[in-house]
């Protein structure tokens, strides 16, 4: 049985009086690809950043690679941080540096390298993501939006990341470009054995890469394949589920089995 690399119990989140998480239980175990659906403003972004410990819980634990987020040290915290990549739903490249310059970011903040070995490191993730090699040259305004979000990708792995975090990234992109996307996450799970947490409104791209689903509804996710939630009776869960773009997903979805 796989080990938990992120494991919530009781988790309690709220913002004034409304509250966002009550009760929340969740695991993410090692090497899936999980993905995490819910209404706008239900709450996935606010869970992410509590994983990360980006933001502080009302109530309950949340271990992150075996470690309670909230006992541990701002060094073990920074530590455990380096091992998780994020690519944020913002994106959030720096606009004045160059692809190669916002890889090589989070290794300026963590690592002691030498500028030759950070660029080596740099052209490496490039092409890691499958960006050509004159992309690190260049400076995020000048890549489409698909190219953007790999640059994005290419940060979040600068650091070796054994989980990676990815809010929304095949929103606006384009089908093909998003289906690429996904494809691109499916190589990276098997080649870097990365635990793969996702944030997505695309039925698509559950169907075709996610191990399992977590639908955050009433305060509380509820988890499960895409067949367990298919036969979900929650009214959110079937107004996703069977919606009229879930037939196109359930075809994919049988592809994307053959695919994995
Ligand atoms: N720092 C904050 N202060 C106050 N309220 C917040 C804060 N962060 C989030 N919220 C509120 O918490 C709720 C959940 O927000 P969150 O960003 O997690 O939603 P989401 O599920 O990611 O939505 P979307 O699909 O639109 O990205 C929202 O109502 C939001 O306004
Ligand atoms: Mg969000």
């Amino acid at each position: 049985m796989a080990e938990a690399v992120i494991r919530i119990r009781g988790l309690r989140n709220q913002f004034g009086d409304q509250v966002v998480h009550d009760g929340l239980d969740l695991d993410v175990m090692r090497g899936e690809v999980l993905g995490l659906v819910g209404g706008s403003g239900s709450g996935k972004s606010v869970l992410m950043n509590t994983i990360l410990g980006l933001n502080r819980p009302g109530a309950g634990t949340v271990e992150l690679l075996g470690n309670d987020i909230s006992e541990m040290g701002t060094d073990a915290r920074t530590a455990t941080q380096t091992r998780c990549g994020v690519l944020f739903q913002s994106g959030a490249l720096f606009s004045s540096l160059t692809v190669a310059e916002n890889v090589q970011v989070p290794m300026r903040e963590h690592l002691r390298l030498s500028q030759d070995l950070m660029d080596e490191l740099a052209a490496l993730k490039i092409a890691l993501v499958g960006l050509p090699p004159d992309a690190g040259r260049k400076r995020p305004a000048e890549l489409s939006g698909g190219m953007k979000k790999r640059a994005g990708l290419a940060r979040a792995l600068s650091l070796d990341a054994e989980i990676l975090f990815l809010d929304e990234p095949t929103a606006g992109l384009d089908p093909i470009g998003a289906a690429a996307f996904d494809d691109l996450i499916r190589d990276l799970r098997r080649s870097l054995g990365l635990s793969v947490m996702m944030i997505t409104h695309d039925l698509d791209s559950l169907a075709a890469i996610c191990d399992r689903i977590a639908v955050l509804v009433d305060k509380r996710v509820r988890v499960g394949t895409m067949a367990d939630q298919m036969a979900d009776p929650h009214p959110w869960i079937q107004a996703y589920f069977h919606g009229p773009r879930a037939r196109a997903a359930l075809a994919a979805a049988a592809d994307g089995e053959r695919a994995k």
